[in-house]
């Protein structure tokens, strides 16, 4: 039988094996074990804390915080602010900053601990008896939030302090910085877009956005990563002389501090340091935007005190952004899924800032005009706080005689329907939003959305399966889905009901109104309202199609932009195609009411407040259908305001303004009186 000494020393042995696993996989990303293995310690582990639950280790990583998620973060006030620093940009302010240094200093040695300037989020942690009791974050500095929970899961973040020659303090402050690790992020980023969900941006976003998550189990998922930089507050005093005892005093509790620091003479030391970092900056396991320099020594850094809210004793010594010089080897367009075209510049590929860059987006044709970029152009492109490489300049004076100036292509280069950008407008548009491969997904589910041809369980799911098996090309073909059923039961999880009431659902919706089919249609500006107008204005498709644009600005709702859309949408030939076969399918709708039935044309309704015999989706339905427009906010062009109980400041407005109001009753009296 083993001893209650032995078995807690078992357990210790595993907790820290676990724990430089842990580091070597989150931090480090170069496990020294399969995850197997780590399971099988992690197993181990948990067994004998089963069989001895009195024995059981407070800092043991099977006891991470359970999946309680909270409602908010409580805010605390943090005992001593966390300030800022202030910065310097170059080798002179450098220096200056030293003279400063030296002036209050006089004949004294000064020696400078230079830090990584780690860029994550800064938090606090407290220690009571060794123990972690709070996590904060900086917030304003005077105030942070309290995120003990998910600070808790950090791997690499000591949950209990040990010393080998030394009593833990009483109470503990310790500052640090929270990171997500380059490869971690780069693995989060990968497995977020295989499962199609959203993706960071930098590995800073990433650990804020695990950082602020009210789930700890969320945040418990995430390859996060706790650097010490300092200590704020220590009972009993801890006596250290210097900032870098600090520090391997705390690494010697069990922080883990920043992969580099140095211990500089001079400030020309200083400055060589931050060259050579410089360099090896591509290869630091985590992101990094300049130095920090401080003042090493404790007692000189309170002789130096602060100047407002920064310290005089320490500074930030920032990178400059990387740049690089490379050429515009071509300059395609992209089409985005609701048909935005989006020039993308393809480089010679250049290393930026450890990065190889091959493309850079140029947003649209305004910043290859403003930018006058040409194909063959070198250009210099650089990596902000972002990952997103950008276009820093054009370099004219290395412009090769050949270079190409790049215009706006006429056609869309995914199904050559007419480009369209109206006067106004930044971006440009492929007009085949019916046919388009590129904008085919957003059409079909527009397509089938309850507002618009209301095809009930033709859901993204089906969807993606179905562009699979290569049976929808554009929306015309789900007319044809019947045809396939054989196909259709192939699909996972497809059985012989779900086919059928998918087959029930199109067939059901073939029969539906003018209104909602030119809604479905998906043409930019032509939301649920404009569509309902088109309707009622044109009353047949035919005459729609043949509209010019000053007949459709004529139309109530009908801007100047969206006439030009309307008009060149039925100018796409390939759009036109795919209605005809529409139609020919079956679909069919009965004759819109005609305007002479419509005694609100042209008026101008708002609806407000709540309404005891129907909602106000109905309210505005049934005002529609008598020709009103109904918008959301009141103005002098208001005809009249239907007003339900607890009517806010859109009654006060119409009573300003003096525009009619209808109670309920006298609503309903006003519809009834036109059968409505
Ligand atoms: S020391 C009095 N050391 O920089 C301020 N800060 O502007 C003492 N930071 O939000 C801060 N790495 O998050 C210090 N090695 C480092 C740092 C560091 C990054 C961040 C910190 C703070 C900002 C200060």
């Amino acid at each position: 039988m083993m001893q209650p000494a032995d078995i807690v020393a078992q357990m210790r042995q595993l907790i820290q094996l676990i724990a430089k696993h842990n580091h070597a996989y989150y931090v480090m990303d170069q496990p020294t074990i399969t995850d197997n293995e780590y399971d099988q310690l992690f197993h181990q582990l948990k067994a004998l804390e089963a069989d001895h639950p009195d024995l059981v280790q407070t800092d043991t990583p099977t006891n991470r915080v359970g999946g309680q998620a909270l409602t908010k973060f409580q805010t605390v006030t943090h005992k001593v602010p966390m300030l800022s620093l202030g910065n310097v940009f170059n080798q002179e302010d450098l220096f200056a900053f030293a003279r400063r240094i030296e002036e209050r200093l006089p004949n004294q040695q000064i020696q400078y601990d230079v830090e990584l300037k780690l860029d994550g989020l800064a938090i606090s942690l407290w220690y009571e008896d060794g123990k972690l009791v709070r996590g904060v974050t900086r917030g304003d500095g005077e105030t942070g939030e309290d995120i003990t929970q998910n600070v808790k899961t950090i791997r690499n973040l000591p949950k209990h302090l040990h010393h080998s020659s030394q009593p833990v303090p009483r109470f503990l402050e310790v500052r640090g910085e929270v990171l997500m690790p380059k490869l971690g992020f780069e693995r989060l980023n990968a497995a977020n877009e295989a499962k199609g969900e959203k993706t960071f941006a930098n590995p800073r976003n990433a650990a804020a956005g695990s950082l602020r998550q009210l789930d700890p189990s969320i945040a418990a998922s995430r390859p996060l990563a706790f650097y010490a930089y300092g200590i704020a507050q220590c009972e009993p005093a801890h006596g250290l002389a210097s900032m870098h005892e600090s520090l391997q005093w705390l690494t010697a509790l069990g922080f883990e501090i920043a992969e580099r620091q140095f211990l500089c003479s001079s400030i020309q030391e200083v400055q060589q340091r931050y060259e050579q970092i410089q360099q090896e900056r591509p290869q630091l396991a985590v992101e990094i935007d300049g130095m920090v320099i401080k003042v090493d020594d404790l007692k000189q850094q309170q002789q130096l005190g602060f100047l407002s809210r920064e310290p005089r004793w320490a500074t930030a010594y920032k990178f400059p952004a990387e740049v690089a010089m490379t050429t515009v080897e071509n300059i395609d367009w992209q089409v985005g899924r609701t048909g935005t075209l989006t020039p993308v510049a393809r480089l010679t590929p250049v290393l930026v800032g450890g990065v190889t860059v091959s493309n850079v987006t140029l947003h649209n044709i305004g910043e290859i005009h403003r930018l006058d970029v040409r194909i063959g152009d070198r250009v210099s492109v650089y990596r902000s706080g972002d990952v997103i490489p950008k276009v820093e300049k054009v370099w004219p004076e290395f412009r090769p005689e050949n270079a190409v100036e790049v215009q706006l292509p006429a056609q869309c280069p995914v199904c050559s329907s007419p480009v369209v950008m109206p006067e106004g407008e930044a971006l440009a548009r492929c007009s085949g939003g019916l046919y388009c491969a590129a904008q085919r997904i957003e059409a079909i589910r527009h397509f089938v959305s309850r507002k618009a041809m209301d095809i009930e369980g033709l859901g993204d799911r089906w969807v993606e399966s179905l562009l699979h098996l290569d049976l929808l090309k554009d929306v015309a073909d789900i007319y044809h889905l019947h045809e396939h059923r054989e196909k259709l039961l192939t699909i996972e999880k497809m059985g012989e009901k779900s086919v059928q009431n998918l087959i029930d659902a199109i067939e059901a919706s073939k029969k539906t109104t003018l209104a909602r089919f030119i809604y479905a249609l998906g043409i930019r500006g032509v939301g649920e309202t404009t569509a309902r107008m088109l309707a009622n204005t044109f009353q047949t498709l035919d005459a729609l199609k043949q509209a010019d644009i000053e007949m459709l600005k004529k139309t109530p709702d009908v801007g100047d932009i969206t006439a030009e859309w309307i008009y060149d949408f039925f100018l796409a030939e390939h759009n036109v195609e795919v209605i005809k076969r529409l139609l020919a399918a079956g679909i069919h709708w009965d004759a819109p009411i005609a305007p002479t039935r419509q005694p609100l044309n042209g008026e101008s309704w708002v609806v407000t407040g709540t309404l005891s015999t129907m909602g106000r989706d109905e309210a505005t339905q049934r005002l529609q259908a008598l020709g009103a427009r109904v918008s959301g906010s009141v103005s002098s062009k208001t005809k009249c305001v239907v007003a339900g109980e607890k009517a806010g400041s859109k009654l006060d407005k119409a009573e300003k303004l003096q525009v009619r109001v209808m109670n309920e009753d006298e609503f309903l009296a006003f519809l009834a009186q036109y059968n409505a």
